[in-house]
């Protein structure tokens, strides 16, 4: 083995000697580059359903019924991004279609948009039991399957609902209650976290503050 690598080496030496004897000093080594990962303008929501595949990257896959990818327009303007699946998004594998989501609904009317116009995902994809908190291993399993669904929709607002989802988006521990309203960066697109709108179903009397939100973002899309 070692033989036939010497004199493999040898073969090469005396080659490279004959080249650079005519001149020849460098060579294309373009057919070696490695290609390029599709870049995102060319990937699809589709491609990257399919990379998620039959997901058992983490083990939350092991108590779901669906994985909820999310749902929407591939061209939105405007992003939601909640915290993960609860009970009915897992029977259904949509996002937000429980009570909360009707809310969700609503609020994204109030400002002239249907559901369909929006895009709407999870920080994680599938339901963790008993709806407890999503652990950190499983936020690494799911966030580049979020990372490039945004690079796919490339949204120009994301709305952070709750301060799971805006905490883990923001890269930070600060409280919802002092994030909210105001506007962040996330790869060049605007991030404006407001509360989930479950909170909102226990604590109506904060929903003026989400309608506050609301109009922020209706005048950033309309001044676009
Ligand atoms: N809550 C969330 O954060 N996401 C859903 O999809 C449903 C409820």
């Amino acid at each position: 083995m070692d033989g036939n690598i010497n004199e493999l080496i040898s073969d090469l030496r005396t080659y490279l000697e004959y080249l650079k004897g005519m001149g020849i000093t460098s060579l294309p080594v373009a057919e070696n580059v490695p290609k390029e990962a599709p870049r995102s303008e060319t990937l699809t929501l589709a491609d990257v359903r399919t990379e998620l595949g039959d997901c058992k990257r983490c083990k939350l896959h092991r108590a779901r019924k669906t994985i909820v990818f999310g749902e929407g327009n591939e061209k939105a303007t405007l992003m939601f991004i909640g915290e993960g699946p609860g009970y009915d998004e897992d029977m259904q594998g949509r996002p937000f279609v429980g009570r909360a989501g009707q809310l969700l609904t609503k609020i994204i009317e109030s400002i002239n948009l249907s559901r369909e116009e929006a895009y709407i995902a999870n920080i994680i994809k599938c339901r963790p039991p008993q709806n407890r908190n999503p652990e950190p291993d499983e936020i690494e399993s799911c966030n580049p399957f979020l990372m490039k669904q945004i690079r796919v929709i490339q949204p120009k607002i994301i709305c952070a609902l709750g301060a799971f989802s805006a905490q883990t988006l923001l890269k930070t521990d600060t409280k919802i209650t002092a994030l909210r309203g105001k506007l962040y960066d996330l790869e060049g697109i605007k991030v404006i976290p407001t509360y989930h709108p479950a909170f909102l179903l226990r604590n109506p009397e904060r929903k003026r503050e989400v309608w506050e939100d609301m109009k922020k973002i209706a005048e950033l899309i309309q001044g676009q």
